[in-house]
């Protein structure tokens, strides 16, 4: 059985048909061609296939298309704005915040929902507000950099 379900993609209105219990992730890469989100641990575990459902930072692993309907899904794809990069995204650029660059997108998302709600966290919130997201290359200074120098922008 396979379900068509409709959903805000990055501004943009899409409908997909799949069976429902197939993840956001799957559907994201294999059925509309948005490959940031990456497939890692598939378990919740990673990060690495995060975006913003309706503003929250979830991993779309874990998160059947069948509960996407009506829904607004935010990718890395869906950060810029009139061609410009989104701060977060210059920022993880500028300090060299990638490596492999696999689990990039996944903290720029989680980033960016930390962000929305919380435009000057602390230190410790910004490292909260990325624990659920694992990078391989050990590249978390500089992650941590990269953040830090949009909060700063948004003035502290
Ligand atoms: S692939 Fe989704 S959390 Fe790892
Ligand atoms: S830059 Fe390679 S996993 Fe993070």
């Amino acid at each position: 059985m396979e379900v068509t379900v409709s959903f805000n993609l990055n501004g943009k209105k899409v409908s997909v048909t799949a069976p429902p219990a197939k993840s956001l992730l799957r559907v994201l890469r294999e059925d509309l061609g948005i490959t940031s989100v990456k497939p890692g641990c598939e378990a919740g575990e990673c990060g690495a296939c995060s975006v913003l459902l309706d503003g929250q930072v979830v991993t779309s692993c874990l998160v059947m298309i069948s509960q996407v309907e009506g829904k607004n899904v935010l990718t890395v794809e869906g950060l810029q704005k009139d061609g410009e990069l989104d701060p977060l995204q210059k920022a993880f650029i500028e300090e060299g915040a990638t490596q492999c660059g696999y689990c990039t997108p996944g903290f720029i998302i989680a980033a960016k929902g930390l962000l929305n709600e919380n435009p000057n966290p602390t230190d410790e919130e910004i490292l909260e507000g990325v624990s659920g997201n694992i990078c391989r290359c050990g590249a978390y200074p500089r992650i941590f950099n990269a953040i830090k120098k949009v909060v700063k922008k948004n003035g502290v």
